[in-house]
């Protein structure tokens, strides 16, 4: 992990100066364990600025207290984990960024994981919270030349937090999987940051390609590689860029029985437009400089097979990109322009501006020829109208596979990630067939993300898939316990979930 927190797991004890995180039920009595390790005097001197605050240790809630009587640290901070209802279901990823956003500036951090007996404070649990504390600690401001107010409560420099708790060989074991879990939405929310002067396909392909030190295996197709295996839909979208088009195929090979070999690997593919003008059909200008996360479901695959590769996961993974820039000029693609697929389906322009179908129609082609995956899964930020239908809370979920929905549903749940399934039929297909070719790239005004779907439906043949339209919850996102930044980073966390909880044995 680069810097900001170094977050280490041994047994708990008091150590000198710092900052001391404790964990309170509602009732307002520190545990047991927490008591003796503080002494009775510091404990007395605990429970009345409990009281003098009125303080109700409600989930999620905090109590900081400078310089506490009785021992040795600068500060002392409460943190409530309310009743014995709410512990049974702690969603210790949030409760661990709500500890790092009380973390002002402190140098060295020792957590207390000690609780009420009915508190679960296991291995797993320790490694979420750490994943969390990491989260929240994340800024992307790089490009800021000096230190801001709101970005008082990022870490600045190393800080050290020690974890302590009994089960803390267990921490140390599961914290690997919740390190590589913190680093891949970390890299996405990186790339989805990064502008798009300095992220282009090619630089965006250079990152990719950074993952060959985790042992993934990377190709880079570039533009003539393209043109020769025939994915004119895409190259169609990025031949008014300056900037060159490029696909990356990333590979993780970490089965261990034949039989999830021979089923053939989980596919994903990312939508990865660096930067959506509209083209020839140009976006308003208003808010148009958010189109840089236009790469964001690309974002996720390249964050997603991080996480996957670092924790050594054993399952077969192929994950693919589509970069290119929707750029007007001379030599932009028009309106009424009919390209030819990789698929050999035709397809009639309308808008310049649904170019993310282009790009995906020619990808899931390519991998389910290729690949021959055991099902095929794909992150875009394809339309404005999910986010009219779902807002920000959940993505638009489209699948011709209902196991395969279910799973991502129940991965979402687990992880906060939430996804809604909308639906898929014969009508709506109609709705993009085309006078002049065999499809044309929009469907009208009614059912946006639906005829999008619809449209990404005519390449993937019989393989079980689901499309994730992720235009609401990739960019934008809202304020909350794990993330203080432009982009969270959907979707790593309920992929890599989604991938430990079905397919790794
Ligand atoms: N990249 C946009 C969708 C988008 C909108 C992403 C808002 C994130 C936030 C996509 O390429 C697009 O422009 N879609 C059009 C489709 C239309 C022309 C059929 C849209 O949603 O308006
Ligand atoms: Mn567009
Ligand atoms: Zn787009």
């Amino acid at each position: 992990m680069a810097e900001a927190l170094k977050i280490s797991f041994s047994a708990p004890d008091l150590s000198k100066g710092g900052t001391l995180i404790v964990f309170l039920g509602e009732g307002g009595k520190l545990p047991d364990g927490v008591k003796k390790l503080i002494g009775t005097t510091a404990a007395n001197a605990v429970h009345r600025a409990i009281e003098a605050d009125g303080f109700k240790a409600k989930p999620k809630s905090a109590l900081s207290i400078p310089a506490p009587h009785g021992i040795d640290v600068d500060r002392l901070v409460i943190i409530g984990i309310g009743s014995e209802k709410d512990r049974q279901e702690t969603d210790y990823v949030r409760l661990g960024g709500v500890i790092a956003g009380r973390l002002g500036s402190a140098r060295s951090v020792n957590v207390v994981f000690v609780g009420p007996s009915d508190w679960r404070v296991d291995g797993a649990a320790a490694s979420d919270l750490a994943l969390g504390m990491q989260l929240r600690a994340y800024r992307f401001d790089k490009y800021h030349t000096k230190k801001r107010d709101a970005d008082q409560d990022k870490p600045v420099g190393v800080v050290s937090v020690k974890i302590g708790m009994l089960a803390f060989s267990d921490a140390r074991r599961a914290s690997k999987s919740g390190e590589a879990i913190a680093e891949g939405v970390i890299l996405a929310r990186d790339l989805i940051h990064e502008p798009p002067n300095v992220l282009d396909p090619v630089e965006f392909a250079r990152r990719a390609a950074e993952l060959s030190k985790l042992g993934v295996e990377i190709s880079i197709l570039d533009e003539k590689q393209l043109s020769r295996i025939g994915m004119r839909a895409l190259l169609g979208v990025g031949q008014g860029s300056a900037k060159e088009s490029r696909v990356v195929i990333m590979r993780w090979n970490g089965a261990k029985t034949a039989k999830a070999t021979k089923a053939g690997p989980l596919a994903f593919i990312g939508k990865g437009v660096v930067f959506d003008s509209g083209g020839i059909s140009i976006k308003p200008a208003g808010g148009m400089e958010d189109m840089k996360g236009d790469m964001g479901g690309a974002a996720c695959v390249v964050g997603l097979m991080h996480a996957l590769a670092s924790r050594k996961a054993k399952v077969n993974v192929i994950c693919a990109i589509g970069l290119v820039e929707n750029m007007p000029d001379g030599n932009a693609q028009r309106p009424g322009d009919i390209v030819t697929s990789l698929s050999g389906q035709t397809i009639e322009i309308i808008n310049t501006d649904a170019e993310g179908r282009l790009v995906l129609g020619d990808v899931l082609w390519y991998v389910k020829e290729t690949f021959k995956p055991s099902l095929m899964i794909d992150l875009a930020t394809l339309t404005g109208a999910v986010l009219v239908a779902l807002g920000q809370e959940n993505a638009g979920l489209f699948s011709n596979d209902d196991t395969l929905s279910e799973r991502l549903s129940a991965a979402g749940k687990a992880t906060g990630e939430t996804v809604w399934r909308l639906p898929l039929s014969a009508a709506y297909d109609k709705m993009i067939d085309s006078k002049f070719a065999d499809m044309k790239n929009t469907g009208g005004r009614h059912a946006g993300s639906i005829t999008a779907a619809q449209f990404l439906k005519r390449f993937v043949g019989d393989t079980p898939w689901a499309h994730l339209d992720i235009a609401g919850t990739a960019l934008g996102s809202p304020e909350n316990d794990i993330n203080k930044s432009w982009s969270s980073g959907w979707g790593v966390r309920l992929l890599e979930r989604f991938v430990a909880d079905y397919y790794e044995g």
